[in-house]
């Protein structure tokens, strides 16, 4: 059995508390991942994605419940916060906005420049991060970071995080707002860290496509609570809960759900356009679905 190592269970979380804006951004949530999985994190706007997520490398800390990341203890005042980040890399929401070296290498070499590193060291992270999101190291390293494409500062950031090493990779919306094409990039690299870098994954995320390719499971929150977890199969196996909180389908899982309503006797849970195709040929072929 892998080692879990996120345990979050009843978490509530304020904004502003005690003051007359307090906000309750969760109203306990659960959440657990273990080794090696890509977990997504699934809900409408406002639902506590970022505010569970910033939990997870103690940028917040719980007001209530408990939570539990790789063998700290956030619930803890003395967790050794420096030590769990080093493990934890965090992604956040648009982080091009957060570039702010002149040139493309330094920034993604800021990280490790703080882990009192060699500097031999800290260039072969750099060239490996860079390289593994797409950024050639030498062709890039000496760019301007002002002169990247929206793309490819996106990259840029999620490199100066991968240049950690972390063990659990957070990454909040790394496709929103791209072109398909720095979507597919941005997928391509999630599929390889989690096969070739053995990564932990965690990632938000609106879009159903992606979640239906890669995660093994998934946690739907709705108004700061958990109300929907397991694999995508299985939560996509509710349409009608994820209509009520205004969550899509998978592009082949609304195919089918579709055809089957309408009374074509075709299996109704695709999550992938090959299990659509195989699913519709499948009818065409008998007359009925495969099961
Ligand atoms: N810094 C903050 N101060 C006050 N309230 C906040 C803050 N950040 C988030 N909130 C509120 O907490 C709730 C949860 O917000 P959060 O950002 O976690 O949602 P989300 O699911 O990530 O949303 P989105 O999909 O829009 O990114 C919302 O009501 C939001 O307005
Ligand atoms: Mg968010």
């Amino acid at each position: 059995m892998a080692e879990k190592v996120v345990d979050i269970q009843d978490l509530e979380y304020w904004y502003m508390q005690g003051t007359p804006m307090e906000v309750q951004a969760l109203k306990g949530a659960h959440f657990d991942v273990y080794r090696g999985e890509v977990v997504a994190v699934l809900g409408h706007t406002g639902s506590g994605k970022s505010t569970l997520i910033q939990h997870l490398n103690g940028l917040l800390r719980p007001h209530k419940g408990h939570v539990r990341v790789l063998e700290y203890d956030l619930t803890d005042p003395n967790v050794d916060v420096k030590a769990l980040r080093r493990r934890v890399g965090l992604v956040f929401q648009f982080p091009e906005a957060q570039l702010f070296e002149r040139y493309v290498g330094d920034d993604v070499a800021f990280g490790p420049r703080q882990l009192g590193l060699s500097r031999e060291e800290v260039r072969e992270r750099v060239r490996t991060a860079m390289n593994a999101v797409g950024l050639d190291f030498e062709t890039y390293k000496d760019r301007f970071t002002f002169s990247l494409s929206g793309g490819e500062k996106r990259r840029a950031a999620l490199a100066g995080v991968l240049a950690l090493r972390p063990e659990i990779l957070v990454l909040d919306e790394p496709t929103a707002g791209l072109d398909p094409e720095g979507r597919r990039l941005i997928l391509n690299l999630i599929r390889r860290l989690k096969e070739e870098w053995e990564l932990t994954l965690i990632l938000v995320t609106h879009d159903m496509d992606t979640v239906a390719e890669m995660a093994d499971r998934c946690f739907v929150l709705a108004d700061g609570r958990t109300v929907l977890s397991g694999t995508p199969r299985e939560v996509f196996a509710h349409p009608e809960v994820l209509r009520e909180l205004a969550l899509d389908l998978p592009h082949p899982t609304e195919v089918t759900h579709r055809l089957a309503a309408t009374g074509v006797p075709v299996r109704p849970d695709a999550l992938t356009l090959d299990e659509a195709e195989t699913a519709i040929r499948h009818v065409l072929a008998n007359g009925s679905a495969n099961t």
